[in-house]
């Protein structure tokens, strides 16, 4: 077995176990299946971005980061990251900016991770990039002359070519994906959208194998949709600490329902409209006031780039708005806080929540989704409300899957999942939690990983 080498921009916080995005905590799960190298930003600044990395074992894993400058920082992670490639792949061009120099920083930083990560390889490891903020990492190891098997892992949606192309460097981004041995996507739109880059922009054949040939090189590029630690998960949900907060939230709910909406604030997630669609609801079936209410943490991200800052504004005063609009001395529609739960806490109060809403306008997968199944008690299950537009609705179909562009379809969903029967709950719940089970993030990485293995041991083989 060779050695498992991981790079991601962020890796997981070893102090607490709070949850702020699905990549840190799955990696977490991956990696400690194996041992294995992350490598990743270590959270602080430098006076000049340094890539000699610190090293710490935490749990069988070695966390190996390197410091990054403010001005390395601002220009590849707010800028480049944030400002330009995430709007774009979440299909929005009217908040994406573009600016030369945050494409500079962008190079540099790939360079840094490539250098960090350069001298800690021997030649049977294989090397495993995540997500959008390294997509050129593999090309500058190439470039320094490293063979190793490398994969690329996408947990963003992969946007139509339309939209790509109104970026200024789409190209280089794509032809850096070339450097990767295997390509990884969450979903088939998201595989389809690249196929039709590839064979359309970038003059590139598809093989029958479903491996794919341009910039004079053949990769493979498959699906694999990201999972959770189900196991771990339930285990979470049966904790003390879950069952404390559980009876507590029960407690403080008495007769009334509650639905939860759990994400990073972030544009991407429709929060702005499910609170409106919340608000239609009372407005449409008038029995819910005083009966049913909208608990949605929202921790704070990326608080540094001014689109998430006015998002911050607008949610506050539709919070606002609709609470004061509604709200009666012992009731609130609405209970809205940018707290930072842990992921047990998140357990127990998933599991006192009568609905799940997750409406993202678009999401690579959501994991969200997939925990709020898991911790549902099977003699009582809750009812997941899931936009279409989460990858996660690829294989997640006996949840109530809506539009969220279509608030009355959201309306609907939410009156139809508070009033549904025990026995289509269960119905739906069972069906859902076996694939959870089934496709974890064990078998996602164990999926990706052999891809990888093929490849180093066939490219071993070869001389
Ligand atoms: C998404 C991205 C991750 C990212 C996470 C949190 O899940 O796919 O790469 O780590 O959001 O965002 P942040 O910018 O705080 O790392």
């Amino acid at each position: 077995m060779s050695r498992l080498i991981v790079l991601s921009n962020r890796v997981a916080d070893r102090s607490k176990k709070a949850s702020a995005g699905g990549l840190a905590v799955a990696l977490k799960a991956a990696l400690a299946d194996s041992g294995g190298v992350w490598v990743g930003w270590s959270g602080q600044f430098a006076d000049v971005s340094d890539p000699h990395v610190a090293e710490e074992t935490h749990e069988g894993v070695t966390y190996s980061t390197f410091d990054l400058s403010r001005t390395d920082y601002e220009d590849y992670y707010n800028g480049f990251a944030n400002r330009s490639l995430w709007p774009l792949f979440h299909y929005r061009v009217d908040l994406t900016t573009y600016d030369r120099r945050y494409y500079a920083g962008y190079q540099r930083v790939n360079s840094y991770f490539a250098r960090a990560v350069a001298p800690l390889l021997t030649d049977d490891d294989i090397v495993w990039v995540h997500d959008f903020h390294l997509m050129l990492v593999g090309e500058e190891l190439r470039r320094m002359g490293k063979q190793q098997a490398m994969g690329y892992f996408l947990h963003i949606p992969w946007p139509p070519s339309e939209i790509l192309l109104t970026l200024p460097n789409h190209q280089a981004l794509v032809r850096g994906l070339f450097a990767y041995d295997v390509i990884g996507f969450q979903t088939q739109s998201d595989l389809r959208s690249f196929t039709d880059y590839v064979l359309f922009e970038a003059g590139g054949e598809v093989h029958d194998d479903g491996s794919m040939s341009a910039f004079g090189r053949r990769i493979l590029a498959r699906v694999y949709p990201i999972g959770i630690d189900a196991k771990e998960f339930e285990d979470l949900t049966r904790s003390r600490e879950a069952r404390r907060i559980h009876h507590r939230m029960h407690t403080a709910l008495g007769e009334r329902w509650q639905i939860i909406g759990v994400d990073r604030l972030d544009y991407s997630k429709g929060l702005l409209e499910r609170f409106g669609a919340v608000e239609k609801l009372f407005d449409a079936y008038p029995e819910n006031k005083g009966r049913v209410s909208l608990l949605q943490i929202a921790p704070l991200s990326r608080s540094d780039v001014p689109e998430y800052i006015e998002m911050r504004h607008e949610l506050e005063a539709a919070a606002g708005r609709i609470n004061g609009r509604l709200a009666e001395y012992d009731w609130n529609p609405i209970r809205y806080t940018n707290r930072l739960y842990t992921r047990t806490a998140l357990a127990g109060l998933y599991r006192a929540s009568r609905v799940g809403l997750v409406t993202p306008f678009r999401d690579g997968m959501n994991l969200v989704a997939k925990e709020y199944i898991v911790a549902q008690p099977s003699e009582d299950p809750g009812v997941l409300v899931l936009s279409r537009f989460a990858g996660a609705a690829e294989d997640m179909d006996a949840a109530l899957i809506v539009n969220p562009y279509d608030s009355a379809d959201v309306v609907d969903a939410l009156q139809k999942a508070l009033h549904m029967s025990f026995e289509e709950r269960r119905n739906r719940h069972q069906s859902l939690l076996g694939r959870l089970f089934r496709y974890d993030v064990h078998d996602w990485r164990n999926r990706f990983v052999e891809t990888l293995e093929a490849v180093r041991t066939q490219r071993r083989d070869v001389p």
